[in-house]
């Protein structure tokens, strides 16, 4: 059989470091492919004025599977200046490439699976009638649409004039007719069918595929009515084809609250672009945070699979490295899942839930320390170390 091409991004910062892990505990496990390392990142901004090379765009088009790390992102300002000399006032402008990858490749798909490991001390925990603490398990994956909704771009301060007149056919525009046209701000929130349709049917999919009962829609149909409302209606129709998995509908906002009360009632959630991201942070924080947070962009030919987090430039030169691998391991575990390694994904999956349970091994942040190097002596595990400890146990 052709051995597999995944094409690396490591990026900036501690992408560089969680990255090489995650590929060391695949290769632990017998996954056996081919690494294709791509440029991306602040480098190639400062060097060639393109943090996303077209070079990597096109061995993400042959190969069509990604791993990425992160990047660092800076104001178009300050971008501007830490250009190369002999490219600046060229009409460089930065953007975001893990923004820029979604867009180029139609990645629509945001999965934000959080589910909390047994005895990881970040997870949520609460008081029960007897007063007792209890630690409920959680276990949900958000579905968040990537391309569309409040964060599709099209928005103006003081609109032009044709703008402002399509406007004012709304009757609800009456109440902002008295303010001067200068003074709005204006975002829109885009929904299309055919991209609703597929994030919620990604989702049906995923509840059956995984064994969850229910596929949660999280918006806020009462209010926003075209937009949710049209998310809301797919749900009802699609999910006539799925018997066995339960529609439910919660308002973004109870839903906020209601993930501090009783978060392992939830299974599969699908939101819009905006509440799939609150939402997914909000769950993410029960079950551990930025080191625990894992994710995928998928479209329809390519599949992006990073961590939730950042660069984490304050950790990028600490040696050993202290920050923690899991994010990145376990977004390394749902390109296994989409690859149809699924075995493999659970092996490692499971190591990690014995290293977490064990609890001998554990990263800074899992002990609630102040990062920085004096953690290795306060008995944090520096970052290799929980790689090992994982491989250890697969
Ligand atoms: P960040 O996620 O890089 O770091 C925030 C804090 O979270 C860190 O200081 C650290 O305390 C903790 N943290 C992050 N990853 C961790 C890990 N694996 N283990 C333990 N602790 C961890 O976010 P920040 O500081 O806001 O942004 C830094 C840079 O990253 C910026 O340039 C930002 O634009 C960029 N960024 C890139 C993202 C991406 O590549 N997808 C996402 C978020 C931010
Ligand atoms: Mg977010």
């Amino acid at each position: 059989m052709k051995r597999r091409t995944i094409v690396t991004m490591p990026g900036d910062g501690i992408g560089r470091i969680v990255l090489p892990e995650a590929v060391r505990v695949m290769e632990a496990a017998g996954f056996s492919a081919e690494y294709v390392h791509a440029d991306i990142g602040w480098e190639f901004w400062c060097r060639e004025g393109n943090p996303l090379p077209v070079r990597t765009l096109n061995l993400l088009q042959e190969h069509g599977i990604g791993l990425f790390g992160a990047i660092t992102s800076k104001p178009k300002s300050e971008a501007a200046k830490e250009l190369n000399p002999d490219l600046q006032d060229k009409g460089f402008v930065y953007y975001s490439p893990i923004v820029g990858l979604r867009q180029h490749f139609d990645l629509d798909i945001c999965i934000r699976p959080c589910k909390s490991f047994q005895g990881n001390p970040l997870n949520f925990i609460r008081k029960n009638r007897n007063g007792n603490v209890e630690e409920p398990i959680v276990d949900v994956v958000v579905f968040r649409q990537n391309t569309e909704g409040l964060y599709c771009g099209i928005e103006w301060t003081d609109p032009p004039e044709n703008v402002y007149n399509a406007l004012k056919t709304h009757p609800k525009m009456k109440n902002f007719l008295s303010v001067p046209k200068c003074e709005l701000a204006i975002s829109t929130r885009i929904f299309t069918k055919h991209y609703t349709e597929r994030i919620v049917r990604a989702a049906f999919a995923y509840a059956k595929n995984f064994g969850y009962r229910s596929v949660t829609v999280c918006e806020k149909p009462n209010v926003i009515r075209e937009t949710s409302g049209m998310m809301l209606n797919l749900a009802k129709e699609i999910s006539r084809e799925y018997p066995g998995i339960e529609l439910w509908n919660t308002n973004i906002d109870a839903q906020m609250m209601w993930l501090t009360k009783n978060p392992e009632d939830y299974g599969v959630i699908v939101a819009g672009n905006m509440f799939g991201d609150i939402v997914s942070d909000g769950f993410a924080g029960l079950v551990g945070g930025l080191g625990f947070a894992c994710s995928a962009n998928i479209g329809e030919k390519v599949a992006i699979f990073e961590p939730t987090h950042g660069s984490a430039p304050k950790y990028e030169k600490l040696e050993p490295s202290i920050v923690n691998p899991i994010a990145m391991i376990l977004s390394a575990c749902m390109m296994l899942d989409h690859i149809g390694e699924k075995e493999k994904a659970t092996r490692i999956r499971n190591a990690i839930a014995r290293v977490v349970a064990e609890g001998k091994v554990r990263a800074y942040d899992m002990l609630k320390l102040k990062g920085g190097p004096e953690v290795l002596s306060q008995g944090a595990a520096s970052t290799p170390q929980m790689t090992d400890a994982i491989i250890a146990n697969l």
